[in-house]
Protein backbone atom coordinates (compact mmCIF):
# COMPACT_ATOMS: atom_id res chain seq x y z
CA UNK A 1 0.00 0.00 0.00
CA UNK A 2 1.70 3.37 -0.95
CA UNK A 3 2.50 5.61 1.96
CA UNK A 4 2.24 9.17 1.62
CA UNK A 5 2.16 12.36 3.44
CA UNK A 6 -0.62 15.19 2.03
CA UNK A 7 -0.11 18.68 4.34
CA UNK A 8 2.34 16.51 6.05
CA UNK A 9 0.16 14.11 7.61
CA UNK A 10 0.64 10.48 6.77
CA UNK A 11 -1.57 8.51 4.62
CA UNK A 12 -2.12 4.69 3.56
CA UNK A 13 -4.00 4.55 -0.23
CA UNK A 14 -5.02 1.58 -1.63
CA UNK A 15 -2.90 1.29 -5.07
CA UNK A 16 -3.92 3.36 -7.98
CA UNK A 17 -5.28 6.13 -6.03
CA UNK A 18 -6.11 9.72 -7.57
CA UNK A 19 -4.56 12.15 -5.59
CA UNK A 20 -7.82 13.68 -5.01
CA UNK A 21 -9.43 10.97 -3.29
CA UNK A 22 -6.26 10.38 -1.22
CA UNK A 23 -6.54 13.99 -0.24
CA UNK A 24 -10.20 13.76 0.80
CA UNK A 25 -9.22 10.93 3.19
CA UNK A 26 -6.46 12.80 4.57
CA UNK A 27 -9.08 15.19 5.47
CA UNK A 28 -7.81 17.97 3.00
CA UNK A 29 -10.44 18.09 -0.05
CA UNK A 30 -9.49 18.94 -2.92
CA UNK A 31 -11.65 21.05 -5.49
CA UNK A 32 -13.00 19.44 -8.62
CA UNK A 33 -15.31 20.43 -11.41
CA UNK A 34 -14.33 18.00 -14.05
CA UNK A 35 -13.62 15.21 -12.21
CA UNK A 36 -16.62 12.45 -11.64
CA UNK A 37 -15.89 8.96 -10.11
CA UNK A 38 -18.18 7.07 -13.16
CA UNK A 39 -16.36 9.11 -16.44
CA UNK A 40 -13.54 9.20 -17.66
CA UNK A 41 -10.81 12.10 -16.65
CA UNK A 42 -9.95 14.44 -18.97
CA UNK A 43 -7.97 16.87 -16.34
CA UNK A 44 -9.45 20.36 -18.30
CA UNK A 45 -11.15 22.72 -15.52
CA UNK A 46 -7.62 22.78 -13.63
CA UNK A 47 -9.48 23.60 -10.45
CA UNK A 48 -7.90 20.15 -8.43
CA UNK A 49 -4.49 21.63 -8.36
CA UNK A 50 -2.23 20.54 -5.87
CA UNK A 51 1.93 20.69 -5.40
CA UNK A 52 4.08 17.48 -5.63
CA UNK A 53 7.17 17.98 -4.15
CA UNK A 54 10.02 17.48 -6.58
CA UNK A 55 7.82 18.38 -9.32
CA UNK A 56 8.59 21.86 -11.21
CA UNK A 57 4.53 22.54 -11.61
CA UNK A 58 1.15 21.91 -9.79
CA UNK A 59 -0.06 18.88 -10.87
CA UNK A 60 -4.19 17.83 -11.38
CA UNK A 61 -4.93 15.59 -8.11
CA UNK A 62 -7.93 13.94 -10.90
CA UNK A 63 -5.18 12.37 -12.94
CA UNK A 64 -2.41 12.01 -10.55
CA UNK A 65 -1.69 8.41 -9.21
CA UNK A 66 -0.43 8.43 -5.35
CA UNK A 67 2.69 7.37 -5.35
CA UNK A 68 4.90 5.86 -2.21
CA UNK A 69 6.67 8.44 -0.68
CA UNK A 70 5.22 11.70 -2.09
CA UNK A 71 4.43 14.74 -0.36
CA UNK A 72 1.77 16.45 -1.67
CA UNK A 73 0.69 20.08 -0.70
CA UNK A 74 -3.13 21.43 -1.33
CA UNK A 75 -2.52 24.45 1.19
CA UNK A 76 0.76 26.41 -0.33
CA UNK A 77 0.90 29.71 -1.86
CA UNK A 78 1.46 28.16 -5.35
CA UNK A 79 -1.74 25.94 -4.97
CA UNK A 80 -3.66 29.15 -3.25
CA UNK A 81 -2.29 31.08 -6.11
CA UNK A 82 -3.12 28.77 -8.93
CA UNK A 83 -6.79 28.08 -7.72
CA UNK A 84 -7.41 31.62 -7.29
CA UNK A 85 -6.10 31.72 -11.16
CA UNK A 86 -8.23 29.18 -12.18
CA UNK A 87 -11.33 31.12 -10.65
CA UNK A 88 -10.71 33.97 -12.24
CA UNK A 89 -10.74 32.27 -16.13
CA UNK A 90 -13.70 30.35 -15.35
CA UNK A 91 -15.58 33.53 -14.24
CA UNK A 92 -14.35 35.95 -16.75
CA UNK A 93 -17.78 34.96 -19.31
CA UNK A 94 -19.92 33.66 -16.44
CA UNK A 95 -23.21 35.73 -15.61
CA UNK A 96 -23.98 36.92 -11.84
CA UNK A 97 -27.38 35.76 -12.54
CA UNK A 98 -26.62 33.67 -9.47
CA UNK A 99 -30.41 35.36 -7.84
CA UNK A 100 -32.17 33.54 -10.78
CA UNK A 101 -30.44 30.27 -11.51
CA UNK A 102 -31.40 27.01 -9.95
CA UNK A 103 -28.23 25.90 -9.24
CA UNK A 104 -27.46 28.64 -6.99
CA UNK A 105 -27.54 27.25 -3.55
CA UNK A 106 -25.65 23.70 -4.69
CA UNK A 107 -23.65 25.65 -7.61
CA UNK A 108 -19.59 24.48 -6.86
CA UNK A 109 -18.50 27.76 -8.78
CA UNK A 110 -20.16 29.92 -5.87
CA UNK A 111 -18.80 27.88 -3.08
CA UNK A 112 -15.55 27.61 -4.97
CA UNK A 113 -15.19 31.19 -5.86
CA UNK A 114 -16.24 32.28 -2.41
CA UNK A 115 -13.36 29.93 -0.79
CA UNK A 116 -10.67 29.96 -3.84
CA UNK A 117 -11.59 33.19 -6.02
CA UNK A 118 -11.07 37.26 -5.53
CA UNK A 119 -14.08 39.32 -4.86
CA UNK A 120 -12.99 41.69 -7.61
CA UNK A 121 -13.10 41.41 -10.84
CA UNK A 122 -10.59 42.66 -13.60
CA UNK A 123 -12.68 41.90 -16.63
CA UNK A 124 -13.59 45.25 -18.36
CA UNK A 125 -14.76 43.62 -21.76
CA UNK A 126 -18.36 42.63 -21.85
CA UNK A 127 -19.31 39.39 -21.07
CA UNK A 128 -19.98 36.89 -24.19
CA UNK A 129 -23.64 36.32 -24.61
CA UNK A 130 -25.93 33.45 -25.83
CA UNK A 131 -29.91 33.02 -25.69
CA UNK A 132 -30.53 29.61 -23.54
CA UNK A 133 -31.97 26.97 -25.56
CA UNK A 134 -34.10 24.01 -24.87
CA UNK A 135 -32.63 20.85 -25.65
CA UNK A 136 -35.52 19.32 -26.27
CA UNK A 137 -38.75 19.31 -23.89
CA UNK A 138 -36.80 18.28 -20.34
CA UNK A 139 -33.35 20.25 -20.44
CA UNK A 140 -32.49 24.03 -21.32
CA UNK A 141 -28.84 25.01 -21.47
CA UNK A 142 -27.93 28.23 -20.68
CA UNK A 143 -24.46 28.54 -22.30
CA UNK A 144 -23.35 31.48 -20.46
CA UNK A 145 -22.99 30.20 -16.93
CA UNK A 146 -21.30 27.01 -19.15
CA UNK A 147 -17.50 26.52 -17.12
CA UNK A 148 -16.68 23.83 -20.21
CA UNK A 149 -15.63 20.76 -17.87
CA UNK A 150 -17.40 18.41 -20.51
CA UNK A 151 -19.15 16.23 -17.63
CA UNK A 152 -22.45 16.72 -19.60
CA UNK A 153 -20.82 15.53 -23.01
CA UNK A 154 -18.47 12.77 -21.48
CA UNK A 155 -22.03 11.25 -19.81
CA UNK A 156 -23.72 11.45 -22.81
CA UNK A 157 -20.79 9.53 -24.68
CA UNK A 158 -19.78 7.20 -21.85
CA UNK A 159 -23.23 6.53 -20.13
CA UNK A 160 -26.15 7.26 -21.94
CA UNK A 161 -24.40 6.28 -25.44
CA UNK A 162 -26.60 9.02 -27.49
CA UNK A 163 -23.64 11.33 -27.49
CA UNK A 164 -26.45 14.07 -28.42
CA UNK A 165 -23.88 16.74 -26.85
CA UNK A 166 -20.68 17.95 -28.07
CA UNK A 167 -18.19 20.62 -27.74
CA UNK A 168 -18.41 23.00 -30.48
CA UNK A 169 -15.61 26.46 -31.76
CA UNK A 170 -12.36 26.84 -30.13
CA UNK A 171 -10.97 29.85 -27.67
CA UNK A 172 -13.28 32.20 -26.52
CA UNK A 173 -16.08 30.97 -28.76
CA UNK A 174 -15.95 27.59 -27.27
CA UNK A 175 -19.80 26.02 -26.39
CA UNK A 176 -21.41 22.64 -25.59
CA UNK A 177 -24.27 22.08 -27.90
CA UNK A 178 -26.50 19.41 -29.76
CA UNK A 179 -25.25 18.39 -33.27
CA UNK A 180 -27.69 19.94 -35.55
CA UNK A 181 -30.41 20.84 -33.13
CA UNK A 182 -31.01 17.37 -32.00
CA UNK A 183 -32.92 17.03 -28.33
CA UNK A 184 -32.26 15.10 -25.83
CA UNK A 185 -35.92 13.85 -25.49
CA UNK A 186 -35.13 10.26 -26.64
CA UNK A 187 -32.07 9.99 -23.89
CA UNK A 188 -33.84 7.82 -21.24
CA UNK A 189 -31.03 9.09 -18.50
CA UNK A 190 -31.42 12.94 -19.82
CA UNK A 191 -32.25 13.95 -16.30
CA UNK A 192 -28.44 13.29 -15.07
CA UNK A 193 -26.89 16.06 -17.17
CA UNK A 194 -28.39 18.58 -14.40
CA UNK A 195 -27.21 16.87 -11.82
CA UNK A 196 -23.74 16.11 -13.05
CA UNK A 197 -23.26 19.67 -14.44
CA UNK A 198 -21.53 21.77 -11.82
CA UNK A 199 -23.04 25.28 -12.62
CA UNK A 200 -26.66 26.17 -14.04
CA UNK A 201 -25.78 26.07 -17.01
CA UNK A 202 -28.18 22.30 -17.55
CA UNK A 203 -31.46 22.56 -16.19
CA UNK A 204 -34.53 20.54 -15.83
CA UNK A 205 -37.60 22.24 -17.20
CA UNK A 206 -39.35 20.17 -14.58
CA UNK A 207 -38.07 21.80 -11.36
CA UNK A 208 -36.72 25.34 -13.38
CA UNK A 209 -37.76 28.44 -11.38
CA UNK A 210 -40.14 25.94 -9.28
CA UNK A 211 -38.25 26.33 -5.83
CA UNK A 212 -34.61 28.10 -4.20
CA UNK A 213 -33.00 24.88 -3.21
CA UNK A 214 -31.92 26.15 0.18
CA UNK A 215 -35.74 25.80 1.35
CA UNK A 216 -35.49 22.24 0.43
CA UNK A 217 -34.65 19.58 2.76
CA UNK A 218 -33.32 16.54 1.06
CA UNK A 219 -34.82 13.28 2.82
CA UNK A 220 -33.22 10.07 2.12
CA UNK A 221 -35.38 7.88 0.38
CA UNK A 222 -35.04 5.01 -1.76
CA UNK A 223 -36.28 4.66 -5.69
CA UNK A 224 -39.22 2.12 -5.76
CA UNK A 225 -38.79 1.95 -9.85
CA UNK A 226 -35.25 0.66 -9.94
CA UNK A 227 -34.75 -3.06 -9.35
CA UNK A 228 -32.43 -2.66 -6.47
CA UNK A 229 -34.30 -0.01 -4.80
CA UNK A 230 -31.72 2.48 -5.29
CA UNK A 231 -30.80 5.43 -2.58
CA UNK A 232 -32.09 8.65 -4.01
CA UNK A 233 -32.92 12.19 -2.13
CA UNK A 234 -36.72 13.11 -1.87
CA UNK A 235 -36.65 17.40 -1.82
CA UNK A 236 -39.31 18.57 0.18
CA UNK A 237 -40.74 21.71 1.95
CA UNK A 238 -43.67 22.35 4.53
CA UNK A 239 -44.76 19.33 3.73
CA UNK A 240 -44.77 19.24 0.06
CA UNK A 241 -42.73 17.48 -2.67
CA UNK A 242 -40.36 19.25 -5.10
CA UNK A 243 -37.65 16.61 -6.99
CA UNK A 244 -36.45 13.28 -6.71
CA UNK A 245 -32.27 13.17 -7.16
CA UNK A 246 -29.57 10.24 -7.33
CA UNK A 247 -28.19 9.88 -3.90
CA UNK A 248 -24.71 8.00 -4.59
CA UNK A 249 -23.06 5.18 -2.58
CA UNK A 250 -19.44 5.88 -3.42
CA UNK A 251 -18.44 5.08 -6.63
CA UNK A 252 -21.44 2.35 -7.36
CA UNK A 253 -22.77 3.30 -10.76
CA UNK A 254 -26.02 2.08 -10.55
CA UNK A 255 -26.53 4.94 -7.62
CA UNK A 256 -24.78 7.71 -9.41
CA UNK A 257 -27.64 7.98 -11.63
CA UNK A 258 -31.75 7.23 -12.81
CA UNK A 259 -33.99 7.36 -15.34
CA UNK A 260 -36.42 10.21 -16.10
CA UNK A 261 -39.25 7.79 -15.75
CA UNK A 262 -37.76 7.31 -12.01
CA UNK A 263 -37.06 10.81 -11.33
CA UNK A 264 -40.43 12.35 -12.27
CA UNK A 265 -42.12 9.80 -10.12
CA UNK A 266 -42.05 11.91 -7.70
CA UNK A 267 -45.33 13.87 -9.12
CA UNK A 268 -47.35 10.92 -8.58
CA UNK A 269 -46.85 11.01 -4.79
CA UNK A 270 -47.02 15.29 -4.87
CA UNK A 271 -50.82 14.23 -3.59
CA UNK A 272 -53.69 17.06 -3.63
CA UNK A 273 -54.53 16.31 0.34
CA UNK A 274 -57.88 17.22 -0.56
CA UNK A 275 -58.19 14.52 -2.78
CA UNK A 276 -57.07 11.85 -0.56
CA UNK A 277 -59.40 9.23 0.90
CA UNK A 278 -58.90 9.55 4.74
CA UNK A 279 -61.62 7.44 6.17
CA UNK A 280 -61.86 3.66 6.33
CA UNK A 281 -64.77 2.45 3.69
CA UNK A 282 -67.26 0.12 4.55
CA UNK A 283 -69.50 -1.04 1.53
CA UNK A 284 -68.50 2.27 0.17
CA UNK A 285 -69.26 4.36 2.86
CA UNK A 286 -66.99 5.60 5.63
CA UNK A 287 -66.62 3.23 8.41
CA UNK A 288 -64.40 2.67 11.62
CA UNK A 289 -61.66 0.33 11.94
CA UNK A 290 -63.79 -1.45 14.23
CA UNK A 291 -66.49 -2.09 11.79
CA UNK A 292 -63.80 -3.48 9.40
CA UNK A 293 -62.02 -5.95 12.10
CA UNK A 294 -65.53 -7.06 12.73
CA UNK A 295 -66.71 -7.85 9.36
CA UNK A 296 -63.19 -9.86 9.36
CA UNK A 297 -64.12 -11.70 12.01
CA UNK A 298 -67.13 -12.55 10.89
CA UNK A 299 -65.73 -13.63 7.66
CA UNK A 300 -63.84 -16.30 8.70
CA UNK A 301 -60.61 -17.43 7.19
CA UNK A 302 -58.27 -15.04 6.36
CA UNK A 303 -55.61 -15.06 3.50
CA UNK A 304 -53.20 -11.88 2.69
CA UNK A 305 -52.41 -10.64 -0.46
CA UNK A 306 -48.69 -8.52 0.13
CA UNK A 307 -46.94 -6.60 -2.79
CA UNK A 308 -43.66 -7.19 -2.37
CA UNK A 309 -42.81 -3.39 -3.24
CA UNK A 310 -43.50 -2.30 0.10
CA UNK A 311 -41.29 -2.41 3.12
CA UNK A 312 -40.46 -5.12 5.54
CA UNK A 313 -42.13 -3.92 8.67
CA UNK A 314 -45.21 -3.60 6.58
CA UNK A 315 -45.12 -7.00 5.17
CA UNK A 316 -44.67 -8.19 8.75
CA UNK A 317 -47.81 -6.89 10.37
CA UNK A 318 -49.36 -7.33 7.53
CA UNK A 319 -48.67 -11.27 7.63
CA UNK A 320 -50.04 -10.95 11.39
CA UNK A 321 -53.43 -10.54 9.56
CA UNK A 322 -53.69 -13.90 7.83
CA UNK A 323 -55.29 -16.96 9.93
CA UNK A 324 -51.91 -18.94 9.30
CA UNK A 325 -48.41 -18.62 8.12
CA UNK A 326 -49.41 -20.49 4.37
CA UNK A 327 -52.01 -17.90 3.98
CA UNK A 328 -49.48 -15.23 3.06
CA UNK A 329 -49.31 -14.83 -0.66
CA UNK A 330 -47.00 -12.26 -2.29
CA UNK A 331 -47.76 -10.26 -5.54
CA UNK A 332 -45.65 -7.76 -8.07
CA UNK A 333 -44.93 -9.15 -11.27
CA UNK A 334 -43.05 -5.85 -12.99
CA UNK A 335 -40.39 -7.05 -15.46
CA UNK A 336 -38.03 -3.89 -16.14
CA UNK A 337 -36.40 -4.06 -19.91
CA UNK A 338 -32.39 -3.90 -19.42
CA UNK A 339 -31.45 -1.20 -21.64
CA UNK A 340 -28.90 -0.34 -19.51
CA UNK A 341 -26.96 -3.40 -18.09
CA UNK A 342 -24.55 -1.45 -15.94
CA UNK A 343 -27.30 0.68 -14.44
CA UNK A 344 -30.12 -1.74 -14.17
CA UNK A 345 -28.71 -4.91 -12.46
CA UNK A 346 -31.85 -6.48 -12.21
CA UNK A 347 -35.03 -7.05 -14.16
CA UNK A 348 -37.35 -7.89 -11.39
CA UNK A 349 -39.21 -4.87 -10.43
CA UNK A 350 -40.52 -5.98 -6.99
CA UNK A 351 -37.92 -4.21 -5.17
CA UNK A 352 -38.53 -6.48 -1.80
CA UNK A 353 -39.60 -9.75 -3.25
CA UNK A 354 -36.48 -10.77 -0.83
CA UNK A 355 -38.02 -9.17 2.29
CA UNK A 356 -41.30 -10.39 1.88
CA UNK A 357 -40.30 -14.10 1.05
CA UNK A 358 -38.31 -13.77 4.44
CA UNK A 359 -41.38 -13.13 6.37
CA UNK A 360 -43.39 -16.02 4.47
CA UNK A 361 -44.95 -14.48 1.70
CA UNK A 362 -45.28 -16.85 -1.37
CA UNK A 363 -44.58 -15.71 -4.68
CA UNK A 364 -46.53 -16.93 -7.45
CA UNK A 365 -49.31 -18.73 -6.47
CA UNK A 366 -52.19 -16.99 -6.66
CA UNK A 367 -54.04 -20.09 -8.50
CA UNK A 368 -53.66 -21.52 -5.52
CA UNK A 369 -55.14 -19.02 -3.47
CA UNK A 370 -58.13 -18.74 -6.20
CA UNK A 371 -58.30 -22.27 -5.63
CA UNK A 372 -58.66 -22.22 -1.55
CA UNK A 373 -61.32 -19.57 -1.84
CA UNK A 374 -63.43 -20.98 -4.32
CA UNK A 375 -63.75 -24.06 -2.08
CA UNK A 376 -64.67 -22.20 1.04
CA UNK A 377 -61.44 -22.83 2.75
CA UNK A 378 -60.57 -18.94 2.70
CA UNK A 379 -63.56 -16.67 3.06
CA UNK A 380 -61.36 -13.10 3.52
CA UNK A 381 -58.71 -11.57 1.82
CA UNK A 382 -56.92 -8.68 2.28
CA UNK A 383 -55.29 -6.98 -0.47
CA UNK A 384 -51.83 -4.53 0.03
CA UNK A 385 -51.39 -3.36 -3.66
CA UNK A 386 -50.08 -0.75 -5.79
CA UNK A 387 -51.07 -1.19 -9.94
CA UNK A 388 -47.44 0.32 -10.96
CA UNK A 389 -46.10 -3.23 -9.91
CA UNK A 390 -48.81 -5.75 -11.50
CA UNK A 391 -49.39 -7.21 -14.61
CA UNK A 392 -52.99 -6.07 -15.99
CA UNK A 393 -53.19 -9.95 -15.90
CA UNK A 394 -51.90 -10.30 -11.72
CA UNK A 395 -53.97 -7.52 -11.26
CA UNK A 396 -57.10 -9.16 -12.85
CA UNK A 397 -56.18 -12.51 -11.21
CA UNK A 398 -56.53 -10.48 -7.70
CA UNK A 399 -59.48 -8.82 -8.19
CA UNK A 400 -61.18 -12.31 -9.05
CA UNK A 401 -60.26 -13.96 -6.26
CA UNK A 402 -61.61 -10.71 -4.23
CA UNK A 403 -64.70 -11.36 -5.99
CA UNK A 404 -64.75 -15.11 -4.84
CA UNK A 405 -64.09 -13.98 -1.14
CA UNK A 406 -66.55 -13.43 1.29
CA UNK A 407 -65.01 -10.41 2.59
CA UNK A 408 -62.32 -8.27 1.02
CA UNK A 409 -60.16 -5.27 2.53
CA UNK A 410 -57.78 -3.48 0.31
CA UNK A 411 -55.25 -1.43 1.34
CA UNK A 412 -53.44 1.24 -1.84
CA UNK A 413 -51.41 3.83 -0.69
CA UNK A 414 -52.52 5.58 -4.20
CA UNK A 415 -56.16 4.11 -4.76
CA UNK A 416 -57.33 3.01 -8.07
CA UNK A 417 -59.28 0.37 -9.19
CA UNK A 418 -58.86 -2.23 -6.61
CA UNK A 419 -59.57 0.05 -4.18
CA UNK A 420 -62.85 0.34 -5.76
CA UNK A 421 -63.03 -3.38 -6.29
CA UNK A 422 -62.49 -3.94 -2.50
CA UNK A 423 -65.48 -4.35 -0.21
CA UNK A 424 -63.76 -1.94 2.82
CA UNK A 425 -60.72 -0.13 2.05
CA UNK A 426 -57.86 1.36 4.32
CA UNK A 427 -56.71 4.89 4.13
CA UNK A 428 -52.56 4.20 3.80
CA UNK A 429 -49.82 6.19 4.01
CA UNK A 430 -47.04 6.57 0.96
CA UNK A 431 -44.10 5.07 1.29
CA UNK A 432 -42.48 8.51 1.06
CA UNK A 433 -44.95 9.07 4.68
CA UNK A 434 -43.74 6.48 6.57
CA UNK A 435 -40.05 5.02 7.58
CA UNK A 436 -39.26 1.65 6.79
CA UNK A 437 -36.69 -0.70 5.21
CA UNK A 438 -36.44 -3.30 1.90
CA UNK A 439 -33.94 -6.07 1.24
CA UNK A 440 -33.53 -5.71 -2.40
CA UNK A 441 -32.05 -8.42 -4.85
CA UNK A 442 -28.53 -8.19 -3.65
CA UNK A 443 -29.76 -8.65 -0.52
CA UNK A 444 -28.42 -4.89 0.42
CA UNK A 445 -31.06 -3.29 3.09
CA UNK A 446 -32.41 -0.11 1.66
CA UNK A 447 -33.78 1.79 4.72
CA UNK A 448 -36.08 5.00 3.82
CA UNK A 449 -36.75 7.90 5.78
CA UNK A 450 -40.43 9.73 6.25
CA UNK A 451 -39.96 12.55 4.23
CA UNK A 452 -43.54 13.81 4.53
CA UNK A 453 -46.47 13.85 7.13
CA UNK A 454 -49.77 12.43 5.80
CA UNK A 455 -53.02 13.64 6.48
CA UNK A 456 -54.76 13.14 9.64
CA UNK A 457 -57.08 9.77 9.53
CA UNK A 458 -54.55 8.30 7.34
CA UNK A 459 -52.00 5.67 8.53
CA UNK A 460 -48.87 3.35 7.87
CA UNK A 461 -50.01 -0.45 6.28
CA UNK A 462 -47.96 -1.65 9.68
CA UNK A 463 -49.72 0.80 11.91
CA UNK A 464 -53.28 -0.38 10.50
CA UNK A 465 -52.42 -4.14 10.63
CA UNK A 466 -51.36 -4.05 13.91
CA UNK A 467 -54.83 -2.34 15.20
CA UNK A 468 -56.70 -4.87 12.88
CA UNK A 469 -54.83 -8.03 14.34
CA UNK A 470 -55.39 -6.66 17.85
CA UNK A 471 -59.06 -6.53 16.94
CA UNK A 472 -58.98 -10.10 15.54
CA UNK A 473 -56.70 -12.14 17.35
CA UNK A 474 -55.76 -9.89 20.71
CA UNK A 475 -53.18 -7.32 21.08
CA UNK A 476 -50.11 -8.32 19.38
CA UNK A 477 -46.44 -7.08 20.87
S1 LIG B 1 -23.06 22.46 -19.48
FE1 LIG B 1 -22.41 22.08 -17.37
S2 LIG B 1 -21.70 19.95 -17.37
FE2 LIG B 1 -21.79 20.64 -19.51
S3 LIG B 1 -19.74 21.39 -19.95
FE3 LIG B 1 -20.95 23.15 -19.31
S4 LIG B 1 -20.57 23.31 -17.11
FE4 LIG B 1 -19.91 21.27 -17.73
S1 LIG C 1 -11.11 18.22 -11.54
FE1 LIG C 1 -9.03 17.96 -12.00
S2 LIG C 1 -8.75 19.19 -13.71
FE2 LIG C 1 -10.88 19.32 -13.36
Amino acid sequence: MPTLKINDISVNVEPGTLLLDACAQAGFPVPSYCYHPSLSPVATCRMCLVEVKGQPKLATACTTTAMDGQEVYTNSKSVADGRAGVMEFLLINHPLDCPICDQAGECKLQDYSYQYGSDDSRMVEPKRRYHYEDLGAKIVIDKNRCIHCTRCVRFTREISGGGELIVANRGAHLEVTTYSGRSMDDNPLAGNVVDICPVGALTSRDFRFNKRVWYLKPVPTINRLSPLANPIWADVDQNRLWRFRPRPQGTKLSTQFMFDADRNAWHRYDIDPATRVVAPTLGGKPAKAEDIAAALRAAGTVAVIGQGTFGCDAAQRLGDLASSPDLRYGSGDRLDQIQYPALQLSSDGVINRRGFSERGYRFGHLDELLARVRSGEVKAVVVLHDDVFSSRGETGRIREIMAAATFSLVLEPIPGEMAKAGAATLPVATYLEESDFVVNHDGELRRYQKALEPPRGVKTIAAWARELAGALYGAMA
